[in-house]
């Protein structure tokens, strides 16, 4: 599959979505899970307690892309932005056109890849400008086979930073990229467990992989300033972007109406001309002309204003 890239301009969310939207993103998710159990990997999107303990293992204060990996209607993506990630450093891989199209809508200056992250130097080739900060996936990895998984995770480690992390949940009890050596010349790695997040349903476990060697796991909240500083940088960017589109839109239609007024008046001047034109030939044969002009003039009078 040939991937596409999308940067969204349009007017994001702040995290908080309505109570219509999340039933409209169950519904959206269902459907995708009947249409493709494989690919979807559930029937729900995560929850938010999930998709924070997601979050909480990447840090906003690091520089460099942050990657996700399958999205979806992105209820992680909304936990990272609330971290504080500034969302151009956001690079979004989604398999599912549909979900692509969603993202970009609700996710603005995020960098929207549509293509298959199983085979990530591929879709993202020429894609990133540094080496990323930290990949965070959503993959339903239990449906691939351990090749797959354990290839995934190179791949990642090598467009990361030294210190990356593959971030990954899973509804599973055990590691779901298998921590025994592969015969296929296997990934170093180390990885750790987060607690139990038993307020998602079903109940779900963060696993974070690093390569071994690198230096250990830390969880790092960002100073609660910055955090809110951000916050509000990226609210204050969603309302110049909405009060822009309102001016635009007024303009719009104010030129609009001018252009229809000028266009009319202009057809009843000719009208009017023509009119007198034809009443001062004299001409008896003309009458039935210009009793039809003066019928149309009566009929497009316009209102009063
Ligand atoms: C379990 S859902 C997680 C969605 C969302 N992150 C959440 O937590 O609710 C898995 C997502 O991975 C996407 N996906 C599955 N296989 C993929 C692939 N090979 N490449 C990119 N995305 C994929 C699916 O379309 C789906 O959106």
């Amino acid at each position: 599959m040939r991937s596409q890239v999308k940067r969204s301009n349009s007017q994001g969310r702040d995290g908080k979505a309505s109570l219509e939207e999340r039933f409209a993103d169950e519904a959206r998710f269902f459907k995708a899970w009947v249409e493709n159990p494989r690919i979807t990997g559930a029937v729900s999107p995560s929850g938010r307690f999930l998709a924070r303990m997601m979050a909480r293992y990447v840090d906003p204060l690091s520089s460099g892309p942050i990657i996700e990996l399958g999205p979806g209607t992105g209820p992680v993506t909304v936990a990272l932005l609330k971290r504080g990630v500034a969302p151009e450093r956001l690079v979004l891989v989604e398999f599912d056109a549909y979900f692509c199209k969603l993202l970009a809508r609700r996710f603005p200056g995020c960098k929207i890849v549509q293509g298959d992250a199983y085979n990530l130097a591929k879709t993202l080739d020429g894609l990133l400008e540094e080496p990323a900060a930290a990949i965070v996936s959503s993959l339903p990895l239990l449906t691939r086979p351990d090749a797959d998984r354990i290839e995934l995770l190179a791949q990642s480690f090598a467009m990361m930073q030294p210190q990356g992390r593959f971030i990954q949940f899973t509804y599973g009890m055990v590691s779901p990229i298998p921590r025994r050596l592969h015969a296929n010349g296997s990934v170093p790695f180390e990885a750790e467990p987060s607690p139990p997040v038993w307020l998602n349903l079903p109940p779900a476990r963060v696993w974070v992989y690093r390569p071994t060697g690198s230096p250990a796991l830390t969880r790092k909240e960002p100073p609660a300033l910055i955090v809110k500083f951000r916050a509000q940088t990226e609210k204050m960017r969603g309302e110049i972007r909405e009060t822009r589109d309102r001016v635009e839109e007024g303009f719009r239609e104010t030129r609009d109406k001018v252009e229809i007024g000028i266009r009319e008046r202009t057809q009843r001047a000719r009208r009017q001309f023509e009119l007198q034109r034809l009443r001062m030939s004299n001409d008896p044969a003309l009458r039935p002309a210009i009793a039809l002009l003066r019928k149309i003039g009566e009929h497009k009078k316009p209102p009063r204003d």
